[in-house]
């Protein structure tokens, strides 16, 4: 991440003191990665009076350096990135842990000038540090260029520069653990879904990304932000986790459930209630919505509660419509797949019926994207197959979930 300076104020100690007191404050409040080295790095750009910050982070798998371009020809937000272990200033800093100094960078071998090419900036003055967690490993490296009052850096900048590191290192490593619990959140979540779909899903995999797809399209087509949008697509996978409380004998029923066993099937709402019950996360909170209320009906006729209308949380009324929508399209033992078309028209019929008007017209607007989600090319690949299914596919579809069992458990 880097920053260019925009214009040069001159600082007294005070307002340095106070930057400083700014720095700690704006970087400790900001748990998003992204936006933290932005801030990091205008901040160290103002505060150093300098033309340019760069923060090289240490990206351990690929033994590389990355950082990305803040300004210059357009180049936003690429990434730059620097072997670990190549011969160039930043690389040595991350290797060694040592501060390097340069008063005149274009003189130094060692002084690679790919970054100022791209950027379409001279480097002049140059000083680079490593930044350091607590217990002193290297997370990456700061670079600062060029001093409005062309001067070379000292070492009271060097003391400055290294301090500010400290700073923001922890700061770092937060917003690094953070987005990697995040991502473990989101992997564990889809990984619990695909535990409840495996069993009755010819694709599961396919199935719950394009129930995901098209709950986060209908989100964005009634006006939600990206980040509610995101919610709900992150939470939809689980809407059917109730049914890891299903036995075999009913959820893999080749052919029409009685009256009795539907009854049964109809309480793994109830169980992914439960099941989600209290959760404390919002996308668990989401999940348990979904979960309890995905076949309710906006005329009051579903279940388990016939809740009508906006008695039914927003969230199962979206999930509901790409759940069945996708139900249809896809190959189930007691049904066949639906021609996509032959879905969309059952959608649009049900508006009003089961689904509430202004998510059916949300699901009118996107559906050309959705359709392409289904077409033969896209992830059903089986798709046409299903299509004209016969009665031996029954049979195929029966062994199905033990031979996916088999394969689990290698
Ligand atoms: P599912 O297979 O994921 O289907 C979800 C919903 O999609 C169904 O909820 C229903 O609203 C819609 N849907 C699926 N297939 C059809 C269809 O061929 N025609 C119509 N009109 N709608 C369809 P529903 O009915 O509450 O069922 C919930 C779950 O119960 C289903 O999830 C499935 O796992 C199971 N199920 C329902 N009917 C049968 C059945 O006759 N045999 C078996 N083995 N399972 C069934
Ligand atoms: C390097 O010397 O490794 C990179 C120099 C730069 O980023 O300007
Ligand atoms: C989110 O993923 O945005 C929320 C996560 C949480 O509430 O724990
Ligand atoms: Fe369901």
């Amino acid at each position: 991440m880097e920053s260019f300076k925009s214009e040069a104020p001159k600082l007294s100690a005070e307002e340095k003191l106070n930057l400083l007191v700014e720095f700690g404050t704006r970087v400790s409040s900001e748990l998003r990665l992204d936006k933290l080295l932005d801030i990091i790095a205008q901040q160290i750009t103002k505060m150093l009076d300098v033309g340019r910050c760069t923060i090289y982070l240490k990206d351990v798998e690929k033994n590389e350096l990355w950082s990305k371009i803040a300004q210059g020809r357009g180049l936003e937000h690429t990434e730059i990135r620097v072997p670990l272990n190549g011969n160039g200033i930043i690389s040595i800093v991350a290797r060694t842990g040592e501060t390097i100094n340069l008063p005149n960078a274009y003189e130094d071998p060692r002084f690679c000038m790919d970054v100022d090419m791209v950027t379409d900036f001279r480097t002049h003055t140059m000083l680079a540090v490593p930044l350091k967690n607590n217990s002193g490993k290297v997370l990456g490296v700061f670079q600062v260029a060029n001093k409005s009052d062309a001067t070379p850096f000292d070492k009271k900048d060097e003391g400055i520069l290294l301090l500010l590191a400290t700073l923001a290192a922890s700061a770092i490593e937060i917003a690094k653990l953070y987005q990697d619990v995040h991502v473990a959140q989101l992997e564990t979540i889809y990984r619990l879904a695909v535990t409840a779909e495996y069993r009755d899903q010819q694709d599961t995999r396919a199935h719950l990304k394009n129930i995901s797809i098209i709950s986060y399209l209908l989100a964005l087509a009634l006006g939600m932000s990206k980040k509610e949008a995101d919610l709900i697509k992150n939470a939809s996978p689980l809407h059917d986790i109730g049914k890891v409380a299903l036995a075999d004998n009913i959820l893999l029923k080749p052919g029409k459930l009685t009256p009795e066993e539907f009854e049964i099937m109809k309480s793994h709402t109830v169980y992914g209630g439960r099941i989600l019950e209290g959760a404390h996360s919002k996308i668990l909170q989401i999940a348990h919505k979904m979960s309890l209320y995905h076949h309710e009906k906006w005329n009051g006729l579903g279940y388990p509660k016939g809740l009508k209308g906006e008695e039914i949380p927003v969230e199962a009324r979206i999930v509901t419509v790409a759940d069945v929508f996708d139900a249809l399209c896809v190959f189930r033992v007691y049904k066949k797949a639906w021609k996509t078309d032959d879905a969309y028209t059952y959608i649009v019929g049900e508006s009003g019926k089961a689904f509430d008007p202004r998510i059916v017209a949300a699901f009118k607007k996107i559906y050309p994207s959705i359709r392409k989600l289904y077409s033969p090319a896209a992830s059903y690949a089986t798709k046409e197959d299903m299509e004209t299914s016969s009665a031996s596919d029954a049979q195929a579809a029966k062994n199905y979930p033990q031979q996916q069992n088999a394969s689990e458990s290698l």
